[in-house]
């Protein structure tokens, strides 16, 4: 059975003293859970992250990073740097960077082959438009939005990527995608996955949603078959509300 994996991104928020609190408040309330708890923060918090972090089973990932080792890249961060100050994860190509800073499928096929040579676990965003979806494509857009993501990537590096589901129109709108449009649109991608990969390999592929996650919704959305956790935007900067979606099931 796949592990269900609940990740925060924290996006643009949150002061270090403001995550040094947030770790602290929702330790105690997640100690008890069977899910991966990870928490994607911005670069200025990730060293104060994983210190608070220390001892407890939430895990620290970044939000973003360049498929470079070092180099003349003004302003950017190397998945060498992360894994130096001890991150596990990193969100790549996620809808808004995508859209407003020209990541591609290519570029995020780079970085996710970089993320794992610094033995970092990607988080890989795939999701359609309003528009795509209106006009019957959102499968033909994600499935091929996978496909390129994790061209020429090891079977074993295929098994140990998390993919999120993030129907663009449901990020930040309060509209989250109905528990069965999801399922089915995970289940797309997982055959996508296993066209390519083989059955076995796509069945441990642990694959999230992500588009107006919260408390209320996520036993609905957790509970189905293909869908194995969430990556939450906006209700991850609340411990309780944040804590209550890891601890879905109690
Ligand atoms: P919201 O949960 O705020 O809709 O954001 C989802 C998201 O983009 C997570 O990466």
């Amino acid at each position: 059975m796949r592990r269900k994996v609940i990740a925060g991104n924290w996006k643009m928020n949150m002061l270090p003293n403001e995550a040094m609190a947030f770790i602290e408040g929702l330790a105690p309330l997640v100690k008890n859970t069977d899910a991966e708890v990870i928490l994607c923060v911005p670069y200025t918090d990730l060293f104060y992250s994983l210190l608070t972090a220390q001892e407890t089973n939430i895990k620290i990932g970044a939000q973003n990073m360049h498929w470079e080792e070092s180099g003349a890249y003004t302003g950017e961060v190397s998945g060498q740097m992360l894994k130096s100050i001890g991150v596990e994860y990193v969100i790549i190509g996620h809808s808004e960077r995508r859209q407003y800073f020209n990541e591609t499928d290519e570029t995020v096929n780079k970085k996710i082959k970089a993320a794992f040579a610094n033995e970092l676990k990607p988080i890989v965003c795939v999701g359609e438009t309003l528009e795509q979806r209106e006009v019957g494509k959102t499968e033909e857009v994600i499935t091929a939005q996978t496909k390129i993501a994790l061209d020429g990537l090891t079977e074993e590096q295929v098994e140990n990527t998390i993919i999120a589901y993030e129907p663009i129109w449901a990020i930040g709108t309060g509209k989250t995608a109905t528990a069965e449009d999801a399922n089915n649109s995970i289940k797309a991608i997982r055959n996508e996955i296993a066209k390519n990969y083989g059955q076995n390999i796509a069945d441990k592929v642990i694959i999230q949603y992500g588009g107006s996650v919260k408390a209320s919704n996520a036993k609905e959305l957790f509970s189905t078959s293909d869908i194995d956790g969430g990556l939450v935007g906006g209700a991850s900067l609340k411990v309780e509300e944040f804590a209550n979606i890891v601890n879905y099931s109690i």
